[in-house]
């Protein structure tokens, strides 16, 4: 299985509207299911689409509106391939 990437926006708003839970659950899904070394997890700044965040990009794919549901669900398709 290839590497999923996952790039949190962490400019203040991004963070403020969400990212600071969908780090943290990011974070916990790693942990739970052992994923250090399937998942790459960075953070990057404001890329001034802060109307439509918290943004999150997984593997080059852009997700805005990202929600803790959103990403279980993301992370689990990707995982299952
Ligand atoms: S804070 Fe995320 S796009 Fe601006």
């Amino acid at each position: 299985m290839d590497k999923i990437s996952i790039t949190v926006c962490m400019g203040s708003s991004c963070f403020a509207r969400g990212n600071q839970q969908n780090l943290a659950f990011i974070e916990d899904f790693i942990n739970k299911n052992n994923l250090n070394a399937e998942i790459d997890l960075a953070g990057n700044r404001c890329e001034n689409k802060c109307a439509s965040g918290p943004n999150i990009i997984i593997n080059g794919v852009e997700y805005t509106e990202v929600t803790e549901e959103k990403l279980e669900q993301i992370l689990s398709q990707l995982l299952v391939k």
